[in-house]
């Protein structure tokens, strides 16, 4: 089947690319020349495990095109997919500017009746405000189909093929049909549902991840003052079935492109129709102040002072896999160190560049684990790469000032820091273990 695709973010692109390799034809369009001439040429514009060989293989098998040209793009197909970007607005709601610029121009460029298959993350009730906005400006019928996205990023190629629903939203049983058709070849169980609850599963599952999250993180904040190791709380916990165990990470919050903006969105979406949805502020509020944890206990342990401290990050990714930062704990980590006056070094294998980006000369990015730990006075474990939990606990010793290690995504052992001379906090295992004065 021939298929458009408008957006080559990272659900524009992951999409593209899967339903290429599941057999049908599809031309991925974006309005960034720069990006589609990379893409031609196999370059992806985000980091994501294995997507540059899936798109070398569809190129080179025919099936899978790259373009700036919508009209030309859309002349033989009768499916387009929308998965363009909705970020966040000032209070909180979605941002549906790049939707519509995309819906108009689909209105202005289709020459048959078609069905807009809407990818982006949208608000209750957009998917039918859709529908009526392209259906008034073209004489071709209009069907939309809500088909939400649960792809993580860092591991979305392997997602892509290996989730546990897809979701097909609509009010037009044909549409549904196609779609279903569409997506046979992933052999994923497909759930047919209305469109108002298509666009709520994609909310109530992020908003519900999150809460998950922020309850683990509170059970650790908890667990400090009374005793219990969270990592074994939250393994108790995820054998009963009815909890799960995924989604149980004590840490230091969640960040990324889609649980702050989505928790926010709901609330927002629940605000404007007149319901105050205190459990979702909640759980942000918790997770606001879980991102300063470390901060927290480093100032606590520095009595507050931690003017020319050097202080190194390991990792600034939002999670490992990606390169992405955005709302990760980390900026806002690094912006309160900045702001107490410490130095901060960065070290991440693929997302130190972009957070250089945003700080510039106030921060250092070192090119190795050693150089970042390299008289440092203490070290933050923000993203749990394989590298960074591979760390050998002699180079903490050797190469800090202080051997202080705050592990803000549990990867080391307390004992065997406690062992190798370390001082050392992890959240939710209790106080900061101290094996050497503090030095201030
Ligand atoms: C999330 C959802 O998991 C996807 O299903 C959804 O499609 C996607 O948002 C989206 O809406 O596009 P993603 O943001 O890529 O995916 O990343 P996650 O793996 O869900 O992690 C989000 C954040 O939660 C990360 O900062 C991670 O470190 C944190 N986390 C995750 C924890 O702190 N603890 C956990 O147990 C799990």
């Amino acid at each position: 089947m021939n298929i458009v695709v408008i957006g080559t973010g990272y659900v524009g692109l992951v999409t593209g690319v899967a339903l290429a390799e599941i057999g049908h034809d599809v031309c991925c369009v974006d309005i960034d020349a720069f990006k589609v001439a990379q893409l031609k040429k196999s370059i992806s514009p985000i980091y994501e495990p294995g997507i540059e060989e899936l798109i070398e293989k569809n190129i080179n098998a025919g099936r899978l095109t790259f373009s700036t040209d919508l009209k030309a793009a859309v002349t033989d197909s009768s499916i387009v997919y929308l998965a363009v970007g909705t970020p966040q607005k000032q209070d909180g709601s979605a941002n549906l500017e790049y939707i519509e610029e995309a819906a108009m121009n689909i209105a202005q460029s289709i020459s048959q009746d078609t069905v807009v298959v809407v990818k982006s993350t949208v608000p209750v009730g957009t998917n039918r405000y859709l529908k009526k906005f392209i259906q008034n400006k073209t004489p071709y019928k209009i069907s939309i189909v809500s088909n939400p996205e649960f792809l993580r990023e860092g591991v979305a190629v392997k997602d892509v093929f290996h989730g546990d629903r897809i979701v097909l939203g609509a009010d037009d049983d044909i549409a549904l049909e196609q779609l279903e058709a569409v997506n046979q070849g992933f052999q994923i169980p497909i759930f047919k549902t209305g469109l108002e609850s298509a666009e709520m599963i994609k909310y109530a599952s992020n908003a519900f991840l999150a809460t998950k999250i922020s309850f683990i993180n509170e059970i650790a904040n908890i667990c400090e003052k009374v005793g219990g190791d969270i990592r074994e709380v939250s393994a108790g916990m995820g054998m009963d079935h009815r909890i799960g165990s995924s989604f149980l990470q004590a840490g230091i919050g969640y960040g990324g492109s889609c649980f702050p903006k989505d928790t926010l969105a709901l609330n927002q979406i629940a605000k404007n129709s007149g319901y105050d949805f205190k459990l979702i502020q909640s759980v942000i509020q918790a997770n606001k102040a879980q991102q300063l944890k470390l901060v927290k206990v480093l100032k606590s342990h520095y009595n507050s002072d931690l003017k020319g401290k050097q202080i190194a990050l390991l990792g600034v990714a939002f999670k490992p896999e990606t390169d992405d930062i955005r709302e990760a704990a980390s900026e806002v980590i690094i912006k309160e160190l900045l702001w107490c006056g410490a130095k901060i070094s960065i070290y991440d294998p693929v997302a130190a560049a972009n957070m250089k980006a945003v700080f510039g000369e106030e921060i250092h990015v070192a090119e190795t684990i050693e150089e970042v730990l390299y008289q440092a006075d203490a070290a933050l474990v923000v993203t749990e790469w394989d590298e960074i939990k591979k760390i050998k606990l002699e180079e903490f010793s050797s190469q800090m000032k202080h051997p202080l290690v705050l592990d803000g995504r549990l990867v080391f052992d307390k004992d065997q820091m406690k062992k190798a001379g370390i001082s050392y906090y992890s959240i939710g295992t209790g106080e900061l273990q101290l094996n050497e004065p503090v030095y201030i």
